[in-house]
């Protein structure tokens, strides 16, 4: 079966990195490139963790740079979750390689054109440089099969009351990937709650590590920090490991991935309510279904994808 060719756009970020080690570990997917957005921490350092992910990785792909602001709102970051380098204060070697030349919506849309159509994109930030590429090339959208996006909240937020927080970090660009007609899977942040491990869990899954394992064992760190800080037993506490929900969509769609589908908008208006996804559940809006959201998967699978993924590493 020949591989799925993908493209991950993302702002590495501790999640970020898991899905990018899911993704690489698979024999499903072939990993084109991997592009950065602002997001968890700023441009720079989201693609200085990108280029170093290639390498510790042995990727073979392009690294290429994106946006370093949203299309409107102020910059945000997360770097209260993700820590001031971004992936827990754990130091990747330094990495030789550079990133491309050409910008990431110039990047993206050449790789997708060149794949006829099969192109699938990961995206596990703010959507800019994929809100970007679609205005910049207005036949982008044929060009790619579905977006598999951690993103969006059928019902509250992290960041603002309705609002998640990549969403949040972009909502016009959210807005643009929203009503371009490229097919959405959503894996919003209920998803991402609801296939959360405990902290046990966790230690056992990353006990598989080799190669990985000092990573591992920071990201261990970082979390149990985070359980003692708000006075929770790390062993019960539950650890959503957001962007790895949308690597498990992408990998377990058409296995146990089972989805429903809305026609949902961003709003962009509202102080209170900016970046929240709104679905449209009851048809007012008469729009036509543009993401399949998310409901359920096999949660051993999706585990077993990241046991696997971590181990897979030498
Ligand atoms: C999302 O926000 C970021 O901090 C994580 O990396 C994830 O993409 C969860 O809301």
């Amino acid at each position: 079966m020949s591989k799925i060719p993908v493209v991950i756009d993302c702002d590495p970020g501790i999640d970020d990195s898991i899905a990018i080690i899911m993704l690489a570990g698979s024999d499903k997917v072939d990993i084109k490139a991997i592009t950065t957005t602002h997001g968890n921490v700023g441009l720079e350092g989201t693609t200085k963790n990108a280029l170093a992910l290639r390498e510790f990785l042995g990727l073979d792909c392009l690294v290429a740079k994106g946006a370093a602001k949203p299309m409107i709102v102020p910059l945000k970051n997360a770097s209260e979750i993700h820590g001031a380098n971004g992936l827990a204060g754990f130091e990747l070697p330094q990495p030789q390689g550079t990133f491309e030349k050409d910008a990431a919506w110039d990047v993206m849309y050449n790789l997708a054109k060149k794949e006829n159509g099969e192109m699938v994109l990961v995206v596990l930030g703010p959507m800019t440089n994929v809100a970007l590429t679609i205005l910049k090339y207005p036949d982008f959208k044929k060009y790619v099969k579905r977006i598999y996006m951690m993103g969006g909240s059928r019902l509250y937020g992290n960041h603002s009351p309705t609002a998640e927080f990549n969403i949040w970090g972009d909502p016009h660009a959210c807005q643009v990937v929203l009503k371009s007609g490229i097919p959405v899977t959503m894996a919003d942040l209920y998803f991402t709650y609801d296939n959360a491990v405990t902290g046990a869990e966790m230690k056992e899954i990353y006990s598989h590590a080799k190669k990985l394992k000092p990573m591992m064992d920071a990201f261990i760190a970082h979390d149990m920090k985070f359980a003692e800080s708000v006075g929770a037993d790390f062993d019960s506490h539950r650890i959503a490991i957001c962007d790895s929900s949308a690597a498990a969509a992408l990998l377990l769609d058409g296995d146990s991935l089972v989805t429903e589908d809305y026609y949902v908008v961003c709003e962009t208006q509202s102080s209170e309510n900016e970046g929240q996804t709104v679905f449209d559940y009851k048809g007012h809006l008469k729009g036509q279904t543009n993401v399949q959201l998310c409901i359920s998967v096999d949660k051993e699978k999706y585990q077993g994808l990241i046991r696997d993924a971590v181990a897979h590493f030498e």
